[in-house]
């Protein structure tokens, strides 16, 4: 099994990928860490420990991080309402423990050449680890991260994906830092939608009745405040990416993180131009076929 970190801003994608990751049984994952980014840290923290719980994974440690991105005010999203979870709301205990990073540092340490770390929402726990232990951060297997936008418009501004552009600072350090790299970016997330009855074949009803319950507020707040119609599924699609790699469309880039722009701050910019020497500093997943990842993750779901 790959040995993975999860550092995520649950959010409702966020929660769907965490759903996948244990039902595919193909993840030994160390830990979940949180961050600020859909919601506050207290509301993804609360949420990362209630989806466990509605898998009954609690065994799986929950780390809470960063509270706001390095230097800027944190920039909430829209369409997971004001819990981060609408439709669910959880009102459990977040417990935060606030370290994020020192545990990733500690894993890494403990699996050298081992762990994959998979970010769901902005950098800025994987930043401060770069900031903290570099040399440490460089035992990573590789980083696979949900972000950016390279040949399609932005969803957070004109050209800048979410967890960019809440945290550019943060993103340009994880795009510097020389180690193995692998995007999912909006590129290959916009072409794939679910819908409720999409949800409705989850045969697991442990799992069919919460999904619903929360799907069904994402999709209406997707469609209001994105013109969208149905779920967007960026950070499930970022797991299946580690589920089944072989059957998506990748190329290599360089790629530079813009922090200063007044329109286009967020922005990964990719070298386009048919220049000769690039320093390609990241693999990009231009395409996953929505039909080959919709059947795979219901059947996930399912398992009881
Ligand atoms: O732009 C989409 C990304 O931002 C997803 O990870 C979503 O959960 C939000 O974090
Ligand atoms: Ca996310």
């Amino acid at each position: 099994m790959k040995k993975i970190i999860i550092d995520t801003d649950p959010g409702h994608d966020d929660a769907l990928a965490i759903m996948l990751a244990v039902k595919s049984g193909m993840f030994d994952i160390k830990a979940i860490t949180t961050v600020a980014g859909n919601s506050s840290i207290e509301n993804t923290t609360r949420n990362a420990r209630f989806v466990l719980k509605l898998l009954n994974r609690e065994d799986i440690p929950v780390y809470s991080g960063s509270d706001r991105p390095l230097k800027r005010e944190l920039i909430k999203a829209v369409v997971h309402g004001n819990s981060g979870l609408e439709g669910l709301d959880p009102e459990n205990e977040p417990n935060l423990s606030g370290d994020a990073v020192e545990k990733i540092l500690h894993i890494i340490k403990k699996n050298l050449g081992e762990i994959t770390l998979v970010t769901l929402g902005p950098l800025t726990n994987i930043a401060k680890a770069i900031l903290k232990d570099r040399d440490n951060m460089l035992n990573l297997k590789e980083i696979v991260i949900m972000g950016g936008a390279i040949k399609v418009p932005g969803n957070k501004n004109r050209v800048a994906e979410f967890n960019m552009f809440v945290d550019p600072e943060a993103a340009d350090i994880v795009f510097r830092f020389p180690i193995k790299k692998t995007l999912i970016p909006l590129d290959a997330c916009n072409n794939v939608r679910l819908f409720k009855k999409d949800f409705q074949k989850i045969e697991n009803e442990n799992l069919r009745i919460p999904v619903i319950s929360m799907i069904e507020p994402y999709i209406k707040n997707i469609a209001e405040e994105e013109g969208v119609d149905g779920a967007l599924m960026y950070d499930p699609l970022t797991v299946y990416y580690l589920i089944n790699p072989d059957c998506c469309r990748k190329r290599d880039y360089d790629i530079v993180i813009e922090t200063e722009g007044e329109h286009t701050c967020g922005m990964t910019v990719a070298e386009l131009r048919l220049k000769k020497s690039v320093s390609n500093n990241i693999t990009v997943v231009e395409e996953i076929p929505e039909g080959k990842f919709k059947e795979d993750f219901i059947r996930f779901l399912s398992m009881s």
